[in-house]
């Protein structure tokens, strides 16, 4: 029953469909990769805007942030949208003016840059004149630290313009 032979053919199909398997892999792998390898999670808007920038690499500084302009985006935020952005902030902020380990937010909106008495603000935030406008508080969001290199906010930014034109146009919306 098992003779050589059978042996042999069996062998044989085994290796033709390993085979086949390899080869349709690395046909499919042809066909369906998308992108540059190393773009991860948000990379797929990320690249959208690289897109952009690239187009017009010469025209200076604004080339940094493209995409739509935060004024723009911020005329039709949700706040909705943005109260959920918030999870992110809920650990260190509250909105009942009680300070945590960030300063209370509710009446952030328009308030003193560092301007909550009693709230210990790092020298980078307290040496910082002028109110958080949507603009000021937008370009702290977008990166906290390059804002006010040794500001003790802990938190990375939100990279994306909707979450930090959402996430203010809701502490707009929450008065202190
Ligand atoms: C890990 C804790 C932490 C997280 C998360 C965090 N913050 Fe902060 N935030 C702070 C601290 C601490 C400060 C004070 C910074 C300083 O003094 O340099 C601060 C300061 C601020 C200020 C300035 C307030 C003022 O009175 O001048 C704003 C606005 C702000 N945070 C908004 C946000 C928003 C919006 C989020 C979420 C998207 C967020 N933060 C996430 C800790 C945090």
């Amino acid at each position: 029953m098992f003779d050589t032979m059978t042996l042999t053919k069996a062998g044989g199909a085994l290796c033709g469909s390993l085979l086949i398997l390899l080869l349709g892999n690395w046909a499919a792998e042809g066909l369906y990769h998308t992108g540059p390898s190393g773009h991860g999670g948000e990379g797929e808007l990320a690249q959208a805007y690289a897109i952009d920038t690239g187009a017009d690499d010469a025209a200076g500084e604004e080339v940094a942030d493209a995409g739509p302009a935060f004024a723009e985006v911020y005329a039709a935020a949700d706040p909705a949208a943005g109260e959920r952005v918030f999870g992110k902030c809920r650990a260190c902020h509250k909105l009942d003016g009680a300070d945590g380990v960030g300063p209370h937010l509710n009446g952030s909106v328009d308030r003193e840059i560092a301007g909550v008495a009693g709230f210990a603000y790092s020298d980078a935030l307290a040496g910082i004149e002028g109110t958080w406008t949507p603009e000021e508080m937008e370009a702290f969001l977008a990166s906290p630290k390059g804002y006010a290199p040794g500001t003790k906010m802990s938190f990375a930014g939100l990279p994306k313009v909707e979450e930090r034109a959402n996430v203010i146009a809701y502490l707009a919306t929450i008065g202190g």
